[in-house]
């Protein structure tokens, strides 16, 4: 057993409560490698932004879970040398299983997530009541879920989505004991999240999609006030790096995802947490497919790795002033 503590991690408590009273969310960035890593320690670091650093079960699996936990570590190692002086949290993202969870927080994870959200509501509250009171021995917060995304990923996979019912929420907040909500009100998860058919264009021939249901996340404020809500699926898909990924042979045909002012006005509400994944893998195939067509003579990976972690980095300090208005707060 290794507790974050010792390992110069924070939990989400104290960064949830400050993000509430500022009006401003804490960012999630989703890693796998060390390029993403170092981009959002950097990124983070630059804009004196406290993180989220999260981690998937895919990512357990691709990095190697005992690997993943000392990267994290030496991220926060790697921040202090670089004089940033963040609040980081370690946290599992989309957590399966009591036995994931526990295995996160034994292992020095700052706060998990139990992705309940598919079970029933009984035995969601069943899931997550059990995590919670093994988490809260140790200090570690946890974030439960209500409502189903829509979108399909590697480890994450709803057809259609199910916003969440605003009368659902007080009961499963008190009966787990959970420190933090994530809400489904029309984000979802991946780079393709609505059909153009649900989007109009505009006057620049960018696919416009549908307002995400802040009447819903306001019903839920009203209930559970100042409760920290969590938003999932909030890439923006941004066009640039679409662009840059079509132009250079790559096919990304009807790309969308969530305007960055909706998002915006999300984080001055009860939204702590934003979680980002598809906008960094975004940029790293975009920088990536770019390098490749501009010298294909090209074969040492720091010369394709180097430059899109470098992009990322700047598109990390760009979304912390501009979306998230996390910039500043560390
Ligand atoms: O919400 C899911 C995250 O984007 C992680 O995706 O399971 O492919 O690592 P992954
Ligand atoms: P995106 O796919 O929109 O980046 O969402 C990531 C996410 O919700 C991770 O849990
Ligand atoms: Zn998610």
């Amino acid at each position: 057993m290794v507790s974050y503590k010792t390992l110069g991690f924070v939990n989400t408590k104290e960064m949830f409560k400050k993000a509430m009273a500022g009006k401003y969310a804490i960012p999630a960035y989703n890693f796998n490698n060390m390029e993403q890593l170092q981009a959002i320690i950097d990124g983070c670091g630059q804009s004196k932004s406290p993180v989220i650093l999260q981690v998937s079960k895919g990512a357990r699996q691709y990095a190697n879970e005992v690997l993943l936990r000392y990267m994290g570590q030496g991220a926060v190692e790697m921040a202090k040398a670089k004089g940033y002086s963040i609040p980081v949290a370690l946290h599992l993202d989309h957590g399966d299983s009591f036995e994931t969870c526990k295995s996160c927080i034994d292992s020095g994870f700052s706060s998990v997530m139990i992705d309940g959200s598919h079970l029933s509501f009984a035995e969601n509250i069943e899931l997550t009541k059990k995590v919670v009171e093994y988490a809260h021995q140790f200090d570690v917060t946890v974030e439960g879920e209500l409502g189903v995304l829509a979108g399909v990923e590697d480890e994450v996979s709803s057809e259609h989505s199910h916003y969440t019912q605003p009368a659902e929420v007080e009961e499963f907040v008190a009966k787990t004991g959970v420190d933090s909500l994530a809400i489904s009100i029309g984000t979802s998860h991946g780079a393709f999240k609505f059909k153009p058919e649900q989007c109009t264009l505009n006057a620049d021939g960018v696919l416009v999609p549908p307002e995400l249901r802040f009447d819903i996340l306001e019903e839920i404020e009203k209930l559970i006030p100042g409760f920290p809500i969590v938003l999932h699926g909030s890439s923006s898909v941004v066009p640039q790096y679409v662009k840059i990924i079509n132009e250079n042979g790559g096919k990304l045909d009807a790309a969308v995802g969530i305007p960055a002012e909706q998002l915006r006005k999300a984080a001055k509400s009860a939204v702590c947490k934003i979680n980002i994944d598809s906008d960094g893998r975004l940029v790293f195939t975009a920088l990536i497919r770019k390098v490749f067509a501009d010298k294909p003579g090209e074969f040492d990976p720091r010369k394709y790795l180097g430059p899109a972690r470098d992009e990322l980095t700047k598109m990390i300090v760009d979304k912390n002033k501009t979306v998230l208005g996390s910039a500043g707060q560390a």
